[in-house]
């Protein structure tokens, strides 16, 4: 995109003013985003071509992560999630990375692993070395099996045996995916190779998938903030840097916090991967396990100081995400998200997706260190419980600001408010359902 991602008073829009900005600033047509909008991002008739027994679509928000620079590069980055104040927390806190320069950003080739489970084995050292002599010919055979994918640059990319133990081995092809998720073609070469890999080996076949624990796919993402950025209404910058620090520290040290740190972090990433139709559970299986390889639990990212004062926080995690094939091939919403991001690679759009997974970070543990999340965070969900109680129209914001106001964000709250808006009866106002 030409333009910038930082689009000043974006919330305060209404929805159509908003369609319309995210259009010019991408070059599409507003008619391309209300037709793919209205409709959810995908009509009855396409999702029951997708999965079983669809009885109808579920429709989840579908919004604009602003403020994302990522290697000099500006991305207006779309984010489909039910939770209030993620888009918000990430676009804030990628305003305050934009003004120590953005997000660095690096990624390694979209190399994931196909599993070949072998048991029975007699002789694994044995094994082992048939194996790694005939590593050309099963790199060819799992070639030829994709065909389309070497044709498009990928292809097969090296092969690992390991020995697991009573006659337990797996063999790992790695298998570059170019811009697939690449879950269908590391199968199909599993399932190619498994009879000849079982046969060098002197072994019985076993499982033949992917693993979802994606290690040689990872991104790497960094970022420096000024303190100045962080300071809040009543804590200056650097104070509140120490606080992010503390808070990183925390999370380095025990389990228990870092579970809900890289919570936190996939926030941003989840959200990001849902926009683009691509497989969260895929994300979140690889994410988690790749938190847990040193043997303890520990953190995605990390922050610190660094020698001009400036907070550093820095990020790695594995990501399997697609820009062809799978469900983009049927999911408009899915399609227009990416048109929307303007990536033109699988790995440019993980670059995005875990800056604003580092973005979510940011913002989670500096509302943690500063007031905590509640205020703001109830101060987002009273526009729920608002709506909840049947307020329309301009009533939405009142209550909402009435209740969060009043650090009384619940449903009676809410009918009250709404009552004494409306200055009306209270059996006007829609019963609270219990
Ligand atoms: C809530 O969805 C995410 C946080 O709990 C993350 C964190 O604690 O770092 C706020």
């Amino acid at each position: 995109m030409s333009r910038s991602s930082r689009i000043p008073g974006f919330y305060k829009q209404p929805v159509e003013s908003r369609r319309r900005l995210v259009a010019e600033s991408v070059d599409l047509d507003t008619s391309e985003l209300n037709r793919v909008l209205a409709a959810g991002g995908l009509d009855v008739t396409t999702a029951d071509k997708t999965v079983e027994n669809v009885v109808g679509t579920y429709s989840l928000p579908f919004s604009i992560g602003l403020n994302v620079r990522v290697n000099g590069r500006d991305h207006l980055v779309p984010m489909v999630v039910e939770e209030p104040s993620v888009v918000a927390a990430a676009s804030n806190a990628a305003r305050m990375i934009r003004e120590g320069g953005g997000f660095t950003a690096r990624h390694d080739d979209p190399i994931m692993i196909s599993q070949i489970q072998l048991w029975d084995v007699a002789d694994p050292v044995a094994a082992r070395a048939r194996l790694d002599a005939e590593r050309a010919t099963l790199l060819a055979m799992a070639d030829a099996a994709v065909e389309t994918l070497v044709a498009r640059g990928g292809g097969a990319r090296g092969l690992e045996v390991r020995d697991l133990g009573d006659g337990l081995m797996v063999v790992h092809v790695l298998v570059d995916v170019r811009d697939a998720m690449g879950a269908n073609l590391v199968n199909t070469v599993a399932e190619k190779l498994a009879p000849t890999v079982a046969a060098i080996a002197g072994g019985t076949v076993g499982l033949r998938i992917l693993s979802n624990l994606c290690d040689r796919r990872c991104v790497y993402v960094s970022c420096r903030v000024p303190p100045a950025m962080l300071a809040t209404d009543s804590m200056h910058g650097e104070a509140v840097r120490d606080g992010v620090v503390l808070a990183s520290r925390f999370a380095e040290r025990d389990p228990y916090r870092a579970a809900t740190h890289n919570k936190g972090i996939m926030n941003g990433v989840d959200a990001v991967v849902m926009a683009t139709g691509n497989d969260w559970r895929a994300v979140e299986a690889g994410a988690h396990a790749f938190a847990a390889r040193n043997g303890a639990y520990a953190p995605l990212a990390t922050w610190h100081t660094d020698d001009e004062g400036m907070l550093v926080g820095t990020m790695a995690l594995p990501l399997a995400l697609g820009i062809v094939g799978g469900t983009l091939r049927v999911h408009p919403g899915a399609r227009l998200a990416l048109k929307i991001m303007g990536v033109s690679t699988a790995q440019e759009l993980a670059t995005v997706a875990a800056a604003v997974g580092l973005a979510s970070n940011l913002a989670a543990l500096r509302a943690l260190a500063t007031e905590g999340i509640q205020r703001g965070h109830m101060a987002l969900h009273a526009r729920s419980v608002a709506v909840a109680v049947g307020a329309r129209g301009d009533e939405i914001e009142r209550v909402a600001a009435e209740i969060a106001e009043a650090c009384n964000v619940t449903v009676d709250a809410a009918r009250a408010a709404l009552v004494r808006l409306r200055g009306t009866a209270e059996a006007s106002v829609a019963p609270t359902v219990k």
